[in-house]
């Protein structure tokens, strides 16, 4: 039987992350931070003094990336780093060996491996388009920039990180135009998917809108 997979694709604090994984709670299933993997191999790259175009460096760091993700935290050969890897200049960090088609490409096993019974919740930038084009049911979350820097900035306050809204609007801005314009997987709706803006929606209705759909898909599958 094939193993369903939900793909949420969307800009920067557009609230996936947040959405993925309570319809992953919801459902049992499975769930993929992507955009964790390009976090942690920012961050070892950064700890090893590694530089952010050295592409082929980055790719041999990715291709063995030596992380484990448990119940909510995440680890970077075995030390904790949940915490570290949410840092803005990480996610920064993170976009930019994002462009690189080979650090792309060295994390391609790893997502498709996060593919398992009941099934798998995948947020990121191209989970629909490049990492399960074959998704259940795919959905892109947008939201005003806004909306999305005054999430980034609650979120980074609660964690515990400085914010100033101005340095935030610049970096989402940045950010989306790096993840859209680059040339290797640039962020865009999948084709059919369901493209939902959460500017105006709770989360709890987000997730509902998900999870609904997601059972639409299903009973059409199943016709
Ligand atoms: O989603 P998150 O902000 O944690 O991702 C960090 C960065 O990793 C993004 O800005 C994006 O450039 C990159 N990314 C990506 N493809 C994914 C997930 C994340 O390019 N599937």
């Amino acid at each position: 039987m094939i193993v369903p997979v939900i793909t949420i694709d969307g800009p920067t604090a557009s609230g996936k992350g947040t959405v993925a994984h309570r319809v992953a709670k919801h459902l049992g299933f499975h769930y993929l931070d992507s955009g964790a993997l390009y976090r942690l191999t920012a961050l070892s790259a950064i700890r090893q003094n590694i530089a952010l175009d050295n592409e082929d460096a980055l790719a041999a760091i990715a291709r063995v990336l030596p992380c484990l993700f448990v119940k909510g935290h995440v680890f970077l050969n075995g030390e904790d780093v949940t915490d570290a890897v949410r840092a803005e200049e990480i996610g920064v960090a993170a976009s930019k060996i994002a462009v690189l088609p080979t650090v792309r490409q060295a994390l391609v096993d790893l997502q498709v491996g996060f593919r398992a019974s009941p099934g798998l919740v995948a947020d990121g930038r191209d989970m629909g388009t490049v990492i399960f084009p074959d998704a259940t049911q795919k959905v892109y979350l947008t939201a005003s920039v806004d909306a999305r820097a005054n999430r980034r900035y609650k979120q980074l306050i609660e964690k515990g990180f400085s914010a100033n809204m101005e340095d935030l609007v610049k970096d989402l801005t940045e950010r989306d135009a790096r993840d859209i314009s680059r040339t290797s997987a640039p962020l865009k709706p999948a084709p059919g998917a369901y493209v939902l803006d959460t500017s105006q929606l709770t989360v709890n209705e987000s997730v509902y809108v998900v999870l609904d759909l997601y059972a639409k898909a299903l009973k059409l599958s199943s016709n």
